[in-house]
């Protein structure tokens, strides 16, 4: 690979809270290795529309606290066509890019696959909420995101336990049930309802509630992924069979918004300063992933045909911790 001597940066996809703090570091970074950088708004769609803005340290001044995303974000469906994808390349030429930095999730990294068979060359950084990227253990926004919607919870908890009523809650995750999980056993719910177990209605949402109320509770909590399917509609089964009238919430996407939290700054710090890095070094065409031991670079090929699944140890710990000692199963 050629010496790389100015990048762009984008953020592409849904935004996640800690996306800020890796444009920062990949600007800051890239100042420190003699690198200029240019800033792409709104993903791979600014590309093909040369929207662009310069960056230099001041540009991503005080932006380390900040939620969203200061480059915009959008899904591009031009950059899904051969031609969007050749007009951005000649925006690269156009801005004397040498190479990308993609901060996104799998979707960002499908476009960021398909311009580095193009010739140029790309380093993609994993954010979302969703944390379901299947290369790296973590993806920046993740703990922000799961903190967001704990907090919510808990508020509505205390209304539940007042009213003595059933709460549904929706969260996010796309098709997988992290978010869901980890919140749900942080908030200790009385069912958590993921797209990776398959629904047994009865059991795992009837039988947990009556379980629950032999055990002496008044209040429930389900928490539902979206992946499963609507809140709305567990919520009428759950009327319909056990004939309580639960409070249906979904929590949308206010779990994308908010300072990220430090967990969010440090590893997209880590993540963007890694990037550049192995850019710099003359290394492209991979992921910057998180694995046991540390951040590693993964080939987006591979990367993208890596599947990640939900421990289900810990489905069995969210069911243990709410009726452990009063429900023998
Ligand atoms: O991928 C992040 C995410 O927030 C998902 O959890 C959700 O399914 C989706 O994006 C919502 O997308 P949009 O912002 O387009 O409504």
């Amino acid at each position: 690979m050629k010496k790389i001597k100015r990048i762009g940066v984008l953020t592409s996809g849904g935004d996640a809270p800690g996306m800020n703090a890796a444009v920062r570091a990949v600007v800051r970074t890239a100042l420190a290795n003699d690198i200029e950088c240019i800033g792409i708004r709104r993903g791979w769609q600014g590309l093909i529309n040369s929207d662009f803005v310069p960056m230099n340290r001041d540009s991503v001044g005080h932006i380390l606290s900040r939620g969203g995303t200061i480059l915009y974000t959008a899904r591009s469906e031009e950059f899904m066509t051969q031609k969007g994808r050749k007009k951005a390349v000649a925006t690269c030429k156009m801005l004397g890019l040498d190479a990308i930095v993609a901060i996104g999730g799998d979707g960002t990294f499908c476009g960021a696959l398909e311009l580095s068979r193009l010739g140029v060359p790309v380093v993609g950084v994993p954010a979302t909420i969703d944390n379901d990227v299947g290369c790296t253990n973590y993806t920046i926004g993740f703990d922000t995101a799961c903190n967001t919607a704990i907090e919510c919870i808990d508020r509505l908890r205390d209304t539940m336990q007042s009213h003595e009523r059933c709460s549904v809650v929706e969260v996010m995750g796309r098709n997988a049930g992290f978010l869901a999980l980890y919140v749900g056993i942080a908030v200790g719910a009385t069912a958590v309802l993921v797209p990776e177990k398959e629904l047994d209605f009865e059991k795992d949402v009837v039988q947990r509630i009556q379980d629950a109320r032999l055990a002496g509770n008044t209040h429930f909590m389900i928490v539902v992924a979206e992946g499963v399917g609507s809140a709305v509609e567990i919520g009428k089964r759950i009327e319909e069979s056990i004939g309580i009238s639960p409070r249906v919430t979904v929590l949308g996407h206010i779990q994308r918004g908010g300072s990220p939290n430090a967990r969010d700054r440090e590893t997209a710090t880590r993540m963007g300063y890694c990037a550049v890095n192995a850019l710099a070094e003359g290394r492209a065409n991979c992921i910057i992933a998180t694995q046991e031991g540390g951040i590693v670079e993964i080939p987006i090929e591979d990367a993208l045909a890596r599947k990640k699944h939900l421990q289900m140890d810990r489905y069995r710990i969210m069911e243990v911790m709410q009726l452990g000692g009063a429900v023998r199963h």
